[in-house]
C-alpha cells in the first residue's frame, strides 16, 4: 500500500506541474522546472521484457510513431480536416487536438509500397543484441497496492495480411499489437499474447524464456500476431484456415529502445517514465485510427468477401486496448490462461476480426 500511495502521490503532483499556468523564465528557479516529474518505470518492467522474434522472412519492420505521423494525414470520409493538410503537420504532440474519429491516411498510395511502409530502419541489428531504431511503447498499470501490469506495445507502419486459397486479405497502413506481463510484487506471474484483434494468455512458468529469465514471443510475418512459441498458427478468416508464420529471424529486445509511460486507470490519463521518450504522454489519449480508412469497393485493388476485405481499415491504439483490464486478455469474458505452451492451437484461432 505504501508504495501505491507513493506513486499515486507522484503523479498527483506531476498532474499539478501539468496544471501551472506559463510563468516568465525569470520566475523560475530551476530549468528543471520545465520538466514534467517523471516517475521511471519499475526496473522489473524492462528486467523482465519480452526478446521478441521476428519473421526471417519479414518485410514490414518495426516503425517509430514519429516517423510515422510525418508521413499520413488525418482524414474524415477520406477527406484531409481543417488545420492538418499536409503531412508531418501530425506531431506527438499535437495528435491528441485532432478529430477522435480520423484516419490516419498514408500521404502515397500504398500499392507503391513506400520505404517508410517498409520500414527497414527498424529492423533489429544482429550485431547490437536486438536494437531496433524503432522505439517500442511500454505502458505500465497499477492495478492495487501489489499489482502492476505491464504493456510492450509493438508499432508497424504496415500489415500485410495473409492469403486465403492464394487471396490476399486484412492489409492496411498501421498495426499495433502488445504483449503484456503481470507482475505481483515485482514478479511475474503471466503473459498476454495478442493475435488480430483476440489472443492468448498463459502462466508464467509455461514460456519459453531466455537465459537471463525473459520471455521470448514470436511475431507473425506480414501480420505480426505475437505467439508463445515457433511454427505454424492457425486462425479463421472467410470461415477458412489462415496460417501465421513464425521463427525465431531477428531477436528484438524491447528494452533497448522504447518510450515508457504509466497510465492511471481511474483518470484514465497517461503521464511520461522515461526511456526514449518525450515528455510528453497525450499522443496515447487519441482515440482515432493509425492508417487509412477501409477503402470503398470502387477504389482500384479493393475487393470484400464476406466480411473481410483485401484492404481494412487502421487499428486504433494502446488506449483502446483494454489497458485496466482485470482478466490476462483483452477480451475478458473468454479468457483461458493456458499452463502448456502446446495449447496455442487451440487458442489462437478467432472467430471474429
Ligand atoms: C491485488 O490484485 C491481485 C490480483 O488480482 C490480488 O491477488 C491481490 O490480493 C490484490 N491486493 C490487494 C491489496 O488488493
Ligand atoms: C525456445 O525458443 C528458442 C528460440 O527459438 C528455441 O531454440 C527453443 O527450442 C525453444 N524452447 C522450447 C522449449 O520450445
Ligand atoms: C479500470 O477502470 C475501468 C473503468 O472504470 C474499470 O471497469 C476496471 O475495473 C478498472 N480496472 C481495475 C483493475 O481496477
Amino acid at each position: 500500500m505504501v508504495v501505491f500511495l507513493k506513486l499515486a502521490g507522484l503523479l498527483a503532483v506531476a498532474a499539478v506541474v501539468d496544471a501551472v499556468p506559463f510563468v516568465p523564465t525569470s520566475k523560475l528557479s530551476a530549468a528543471s522546472l520545465y520538466k514534467k516529474d517523471v516517475t521511471p518505470l519499475p526496473d522489473y518492467a524492462t528486467a523482465y521484457a519480452p526478446i521478441s522474434y521476428l519473421n526471417s522472412g519479414e518485410s514490414w519492420w518495426p516503425s517509430d510513431i514519429a516517423t510515422h505521423l510525418q508521413n499520413v494525414i488525418p482524414e474524415i470520409d477520406f477527406t484531409p480536416i481543417d488545420g492538418f493538410q499536409t503531412a508531418g503537420q501530425t506531431t506527438l504532440a499535437n495528435l491528441n487536438t485532432v478529430d477522435a474519429t480520423a484516419y490516419l491516411t498514408s500521404k502515397d498510395n500504398v500499392d507503391d509500397s513506400p520505404a517508410w511502409q517498409l520500414s527497414n530502419y527498424g529492423k533489429p541489428t544482429t550485431t547490437a543484441g536486438g536494437y531496433s531504431a524503432a522505439p517500442g511503447t511500454i505502458i505500465a498499470v497499477q492495478k492495487n497496492a501489489t499489482w502492476v501490469d505491464v504493456f510492450y506495445f509493438t508499432f508497424f507502419s504496415y500489415n500485410h495480411g495473409g492469403a486465403v486459397l492464394g487471396i490476399q486479405f486484412d492489409n492496411h497502413v498501421g498495426d499495433w499489437e502488445h504483449t503484456m506481463i503481470r507482475f505481483i510484487d515485482g514478479k511475474p506471474t503471466g503473459m498476454y499474447f495478442s493475435q488480430h484483434g483476440s489472443g492468448s494468455a498463459y502462466t508464467w512458468s509455461a514460456l519459453n524464456k531466455t537465459d537471463a529469465g525473459r520471455p521470448r514471443a514470436f511475431i507473425a510475418v506480414g501480420g505480426h500476431a505475437n505467439y508463445v512459441k515457433a511454427g505454424k498458427q492457425e486462425y479463421t478468416v472467410v470461415g477458412k484456415l489462415l496460417t501465421d508464420k513464425t521463427n525465431a529471424g531477428f531477436a528484438w529486445d524491447f528494452a533497448q529502445n522504447y518510450r515508457g509511460y504509466w497510465f492511471d486507470n481511474s483518470t484514465q490519463t497517461f503521464s511520461p517514465a522515461g526511456g526514449a521518450t518525450t515528455d510528453d504522454a497525450s499522443w496515447l489519449s487519441w482515440k482515432g485510427f493509425w492508417g487509412d480508412d477501409k477503402y470503398p469497393l470502387s477504389r482500384r485493388g479493393q475487393y470484400c468477401i464476406v466480411n473481410e476485405c483485401h484492404y481494412a481499415a487502421g487499428p486504433t491504439g494502446p488506449v483502446m486496448k483494454n489497458l485496466g483490464r482485470n482478466a490476462l486478455c483483452q477480451r475478458e469474458a473468454k479468457c483461458s490462461v493456458y499452463t502448456s505452451a502446446d495449447d496455442l492451437t487451440h487458442q489462437s484461432k478467432r472467430t471474429s476480426h
